[in-house]
C-alpha cells in the first residue's frame, strides 16, 4: 500500500471509558467528544449500548450520543452487541455501529456470555437490519494475538472469526489485541494472514499497550499495508471482561509517529495532545500518552 495517509479511529470516548474507575459524568464525555471533533479525527467511536449491567461506565450511552455537537465529516460509531443495543442506538440517531466478538471461546464467554458462534448468529438481525437502515456496520475480532483465559490463540480462528463477520456485511474488520501481549511480527503475520482472506483495505489494527509493543506492532502493521489504526486519546482504557488489559495506545503517541514517518492523518496533534491533557485532569490521573507527557512537562 502506497498511500501516505492513515485513518485513525478514535476509540477514547467508548473503550478509554468503559474500563475508568472513575466515573465521568455525562457532560464531561460530551465535552470529550466535542473536543476530538475539533482536532481533525474524521471518527470517533462515542460510546457503547451494551447492557448497564456489564458497562455502567456507560449506561448514560442515550444521553451522551444526544448531547454530542455532530461535526460535519465527522461519524460516531457505537458499539452495540445485539438487537437491543441496535435498537437503542438507532432511536438516538446512531448511523454507524460496530459488533464485537472474539478469536477465543473462553473470552467471549466472559465479556459477552456466547459463544463465537452464538455471537455471530446475534449479528444477523443487526446486519439486516442495518443494511436495511443504510448504517454501516464494523466487526472487531479481540484476542488476536492473545486471550487472558486460553492463552496462545490459533492465527487460524482470528481468520476464520474475521472472513465471517466480511462475509456477514461489515465493511471493516478491526484486529484487537484486547491484552496488548502482541510483538511486531506475529503481529504481522497474524495482518497478514487475514489480509489473505479480507481485502487489506477493510482491516484495522487495534492495539492495547499493556506490554509497551503497541507502536512497534502498528509500525509493522502499517509495513504491511494496513491504514486504519484504532487508538484512544490519553492512552485509557481497556476491557472490563480481559483480566490485566491496560489502555489503548494513545492517539497523541501514534499521530506523532506517523507524522514524523511522513504519513497524514489530518489530526491538529497540538490539539488532540491539549485534549490528551485535560482528559487525564477530568480522570484524576496522569496521561498514559508519551508524546503528552513530553510536552506538558514543566
Ligand atoms: P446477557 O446477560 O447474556 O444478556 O448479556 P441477555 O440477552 O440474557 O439479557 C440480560 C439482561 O440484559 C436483560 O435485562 C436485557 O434486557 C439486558 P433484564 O431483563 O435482566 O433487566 N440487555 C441489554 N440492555 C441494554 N442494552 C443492551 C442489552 N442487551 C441485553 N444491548 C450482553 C449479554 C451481550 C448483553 C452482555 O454480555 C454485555 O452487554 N456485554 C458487553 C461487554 C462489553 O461491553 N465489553 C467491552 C466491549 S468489547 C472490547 O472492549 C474489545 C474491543 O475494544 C476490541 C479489543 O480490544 O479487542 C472492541
Ligand atoms: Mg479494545
Amino acid at each position: 500500500n502506497a498511500s501516505n495517509h492513515v485513518r485513525i479511529v478514535e476509540v477514547g470516548p467508548r473503550d478509554g471509558l468503559q474500563n475508568e474507575k472513575a466515573m465521568l459524568a455525562a457532560a464531561v464525555k460530551i465535552e470529550l467528544i466535542d473536543r476530538l471533533s475539533a482536532t481533525g479525527l474524521a471518527i470517533i467511536e462515542a460510546t457503547s449500548f451494551v447492557s448497564p449491567k456489564w458497562v455502567p461506565q456507560l449506561a448514560d450511552a442515550a444521553e451522551v450520543f444526544r448531547g454530542i455537537r455532530k461535526a460535519p465529516g465527522v461519524v460516531y460509531p457505537v458499539l452495540v452487541p445485539n438487537l437491543q443495543g441496535y435498537e437503542r442506538a438507532r432511536e438516538v440517531g446512531a448511523t454507524e455501529v460496530a459488533v464485537f466478538t472474539a478469536a477465543s471461546e473462553a473470552f467471549n464467554r466472559t465479556n459477552i456470555n456466547a459463544s463465537i458462534d452464538e455471537s455471530i448468529e446475534r449479528f444477523v438481525p443487526v446486519m439486516e437490519r442495518a443494511r436495511a437502515d443504510g448504517v454501516a456496520v464494523r466487526g472487531y475480532v479481540s484476542t488476536v494475538l492473545g486471550c487472558p483465559y486460553q492463552g496462545e490463540v490459533p492465527v487460524a480462528d482470528v481468520v476464520r472469526v474475521a472472513r465471517r463477520l466480511h462475509e456477514l456485511g461489515c465493511h471493516e474488520i478491526s484486529l484487537g489485541d484486547t491484552i496488548g501481549v502482541g510483538t511486531p511480527a506475529k503481529a504481522r503475520d497474524m495482518l497478514r494472514a487475514v489480509a489473505s482472506e479480507v481485502p487489506m483495505s477493510a482491516l484495522a489494527v487495534h492495539f492495547h499497550d499493556t506490554y509497551g509493543q503497541a507502536l512497534a506492532n502498528i509500525l509493522s502493521c502499517l509495513e504491511e499495508g494496513v491504514r486504519v489504526v484504532d487508538s484512544a486519546v490519553s492512552g485509557t482504557g481497556g476491557c472490563p471482561y480481559a483480566k490485566g488489559a491496560t489502555g489503548n495506545v494513545a492517539s497523541e503517541d501514534v499521530v506523532y509517529m506517523l507524522h514524523g514517518m511522513g504519513m497524514s492523518t489530518g489530526v491538529d496533534l497540538d490539539r488532540l495532545i491539549e485534549t490528551g491533557a485535560w482528559l487525564a485532569g477530568q480522570l484524576g490521573k496522569e496521561t498514559a500518552s508519551r508524546v503528552t507527557r513530553a510536552r506538558t512537562a514543566a
